[in-house]
């Protein structure tokens, strides 16, 4: 039963509730129309104390498609944040006015205090360099509709492996599939945090290959995972500007790749994609951010327990 419940953590819903989700978001894909009106009445709250344009657009227009409506507010300076409200007061405050609530925050954990002070569903639309586990639905659902599985794949994962969220709830949530190999790309400083590489990938026996040269792997992949060296995370400008163009795929890398091979990438893009590989076949980026308004209507009506 999802109904009633949280997601703040991509662990959080069992193998079965996730295929529960992908299925009605393939439904809702089929015919849109059926769904239009399935969330009549109800209303979301979109609580950004950070930079966003896809998470929060994209919960906004899920819940217009689905026939609610959408309050909010999209920087902490203009929520009563700025004055030191609590993250527990402003949600238990939120609570009377909408029925469900996307929450990103630059502090890890954040949304969980907001859940664990809540009697609506709340959704960790990202918690700092932590977790971000509806663009993890938004993954799993891209690849698997265009992959065909979710199982059998060697992913190479590349950039900013350190900080971003994205990254670390992608391979929690793809642990639990079978036969799934990482290769992680990333420069020294930006390694994957020793949680996810102890708690996640050792303990649960999975194959990973820490590397720094993306040329040097690019052939064996299924997909590769392109992201942004995570600019707001650094306490140094001078580290951020060393970094930021690690990476470059463009037209040469290419090359190597296999001709199935998939692009994806969170987005916001910086420089780590060329603007050439846009019309790749293989670029899938875009067609992933189209997923994860889908993934997240299906998200919020079940959430929610409404149906046509
Ligand atoms: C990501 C995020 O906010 O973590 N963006 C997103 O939600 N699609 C990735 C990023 O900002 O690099």
């Amino acid at each position: 039963m999802l109904k009633g419940r949280n997601l703040i953590d991509p662990m959080d819903f069992s193998l079965v509730e996730l295929e529960e989700i992908f299925n009605y978001a393939d439904e809702i894909i089929e015919n849109p129309k059926d769904f239009s009106h399935v969330c009549d009445g109800k209303i979301l709250a979109t609580l950004f104390y950070e930079p966003s344009t896809r998470t929060r657009l994209s919960f906004e227009a899920a819940m217009l498609r689905l026939g609610g409506q959408v309050l909010g507010f999209s920087e902490a300076q203009s929520s009563s944040a700025a004055k030191g409200e609590s993250v527990a007061d402003t949600i238990r405050t939120v609570e009377c006015y909408a029925d469900i609530a996307a929450i990103r925050h630059p502090k890890e954990g954040a949304p969980k205090v907001a859940a664990m002070n809540s009697k609506m569903p709340v959704i960790n639309a990202g918690d700092g360099g932590h977790q971000h586990p509806t663009q993890t639905l938004t993954d799993l659902l891209t690849i698997r509709n265009i992959k065909g599985r979710l199982s059998n794949l060697t992913i190479g994962i590349c950039g900013d492996l350190k900080f971003g969220r994205t990254v670390h709830s992608l391979i929690k949530a793809m642990s639990r599939y079978e036969n799934i190999k990482f290769i992680l790309i990333a420069p020294n400083e930006l390694t994957i945090p020793k949680y996810i590489k102890v708690e996640v990938l050792e303990k649960n026996n999975i194959e990973f290959l820490e590397v720094e040269k993306l040329e040097d792997v690019i052939g064996g992949l299924d997909i590769l995972y392109m992201t942004r060296v995570q600019k707001e995370r650094f306490f140094n400008e001078e580290d951020y500007i060393r970094l930021k163009d690690s990476y470059m795929l463009d037209k040469e890398k290419m090359v190597k790749a296999k001709k199935d091979m998939i692009i994806l990438h969170p987005l916001p893009r910086v420089n780590e994609i060329a603007v050439e590989l846009d019309t790749d076949p293989r670029a899938c980026y875009f067609r992933q951010a189209k997923y994860g308004m889908y993934v997240r209507m299906a998200l919020i009506a079940k959430l929610l327990g409404v149906d046509k």
